[in-house]
């Protein structure tokens, strides 16, 4: 049936030319293979249950389908998977394949393809966010009494715990399970039955094939069903920003690696071809990396998608890879950020000799002294002038007696200045909601770690659900076997 190198679509009019590969999305569609024949499945079933084309019909077409499906993609050939698909189905059935296509479109097609792999995709991105989620938790809840430096403008500012610091990529990443979540619940929802973008005549049942294929709802504009690649933009913007969480806790780690403070596992870690000595953070440098290529897909949707008219565009074509090149840059590496946060080794005493650096006990001295009626700002004038003078009891004493004109020990005794000093009480002390007192992680882990279960177990329930649509879509195709 098909022309050397033509498709049913194309016919003898349009069927090569300089132009044919430049056309063709054939290489990039393999990934929409199986949605492909699934879409088509569900059509047929919904056609023949509609009475649109009669059981006999139904039954030679799913018949050609399930031979495609074994003779596989690499025997197909055409403008695109869709039209490759329908031309091997006639090839099979002769002129009776050709009612596939009545009542749609190649257009509600792909978006309804395009949505159906996606959520494969979000799904295992989100499984990836809670991995990752886990180890951060279990290391933090491993090190919620390791003190370390922690730091503004890459200088040392205040001391806190391992636990507290790995607890805040926890946390940032709980936002990434949630906006990935909103981005497949957006995602899964049926333009199919929308035709070219103008509806049908034929009594199509929309609902139907929305249920066969496992989606939550109906995208009722039939104009706006085949336009829009929002949730492609949304998809994307979900991982960018996951991306640039995953940037930052690589960094963090590199820099720590390089401090001697963690030491990344062999598994995670690189070497030199020249420096034999070297120990390289490569695999942390390529998860901070794959931020590049997840905002480069997100940045080639919206220019590729502005100002697209209503409705159709063969621009829509280009808009699809991007969303698969982030996929597989983010998941991935959210993928390899797990395993070497769960393999890596804090150096506990590396990290408590360093806590206190560059006077980082200052503003937990200057908050005891206005605790204990110094107002702040004097609190904070004592404790800069402390800082230059020696950083110690002594220069804090004298630094005191020359703002406050009056005794230190007039407002506070000795002891709990020292105590004050010392990295590990300055943690223990703030104990605010969130701060990094190890009671005050500790509480906050226990919520992530109910925040974990309850995203696993909707993650749960919507693989659930499309397994249950996959099954009930092979149960409907059997009745026509
Ligand atoms: N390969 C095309 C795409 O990805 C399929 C739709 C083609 N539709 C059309 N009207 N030319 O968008």
């Amino acid at each position: 049936m098909s022309e050397e190198g033509g498709d049913v679509v194309r016919r003898e009019r349009f069927s090569g030319g300089p132009a044919r590969g430049f056309l063709s999305s054939m290489d990039a569609d393999e990934r929409l293979f199986a949605a492909d024949l699934a879409v088509d499945r569900a059509h047929v079933v919904m056609l023949a249950e509609q009475g649109i084309i009669d059981d006999e019909s139904a039954s030679t077409i799913l018949d050609a389908l399930a031979d495609v499906e074994q003779t596989g993609y690499d025997a197909l050939d055409g403008e695109d998977i869709h039209a490759a698909i329908e031309t091997a189905v006639i090839e099979r059935t002769g002129k009776e394949g050709g009612r596939m296509h009545t009542a749609r479109s190649r257009n509600d097609e792909v978006a309804t393809c395009i949505r159906y792999r996606l959520r494969e995709e979000l799904l295992d991105a989100i499984e990836a966010t809670l991995v990752l989620r886990e180890a951060l938790v279990e290391e933090a809840s491993a090190h919620s009494e390791t003190t370390m430096p922690g730091y503004t403008h890459r200088q040392p500012a205040q001391p806190i715990t391992v636990g507290h610091f790995l607890s805040s990529y926890a946390q940032a990443l709980g936002r990434d399970t949630e906006r990935l979540r909103a981005a497949y619940d957006r995602t899964n929802r049926s333009p199919l039955g929308a035709a070219a973008f103008a509806g049908t005549p034929f009594d199509v049942d929309r609902e139907r094939t929305a249920e066969l294929l496992g989606f939550d709802a109906v995208l009722e504009n039939s104009m706006d069903a085949v336009s829009t690649r929002d949730f492609l933009v949304e998809a994307a913007s979900a991982l960018a920003t996951l991306s640039v969480t995953l940037s930052g806790l690589a960094t963090d780690l590199v820099e720590f690696a390089a401090d001697g403070y963690v030491e990344i596992d062999d598994d995670y870690a690189s070497t030199s071809s020249i420096m034999p000595q070297k120990k390289n953070p490569d695999t942390l440098e390529l998860v901070r990396a794959s931020a590049g290529t997840a905002s480069a897909g997100l940045n080639g949707l919206l220019t590729t998608l502005k100002g697209l008219p209503r409705a159709y565009n063969r621009d829509l074509q280009e808009a699809t890879p991007h969303i698969w090149n982030a996929v597989d840059a983010v998941v991935p590496a959210t993928e390899v950020a797990a395993g070497a946060v769960a393999t890596a080794s804090w150096n506990e005493s590396e990290l408590a000799s360093a806590a206190g650096d560059g006077f980082a006990t200052a503003t937990g001295v200057a908050d005891l002294l206005a605790m204990h009626g110094v107002p702040f700002r004097s609190a904070h004038e004592i404790l800069a002038q402390a800082a230059e003078e020696g950083a110690d009891y002594a220069a804090v004493r004298a630094a005191a007696e020359d703002v406050l004109d009056d005794a230190l020990s007039a407002y506070v005794e000795r002891e709990a200045v020292e105590a004050a000093l010392d990295p590990a009480a300055s943690v223990a002390s703030r104990d605010s909601v969130g701060g990094p007192a190890p009671g005050a992680v500790a509480a906050v882990l226990d919520e992530m770690e109910d925040g974990i279960e309850d995203d696993r177990e909707q993650l749960a329930e919507r693989r659930e659900a499309l397994v249950a649509a996959e099954r009930a879509l092979e149960a409907e195709v059997g009745e026509f076997a």
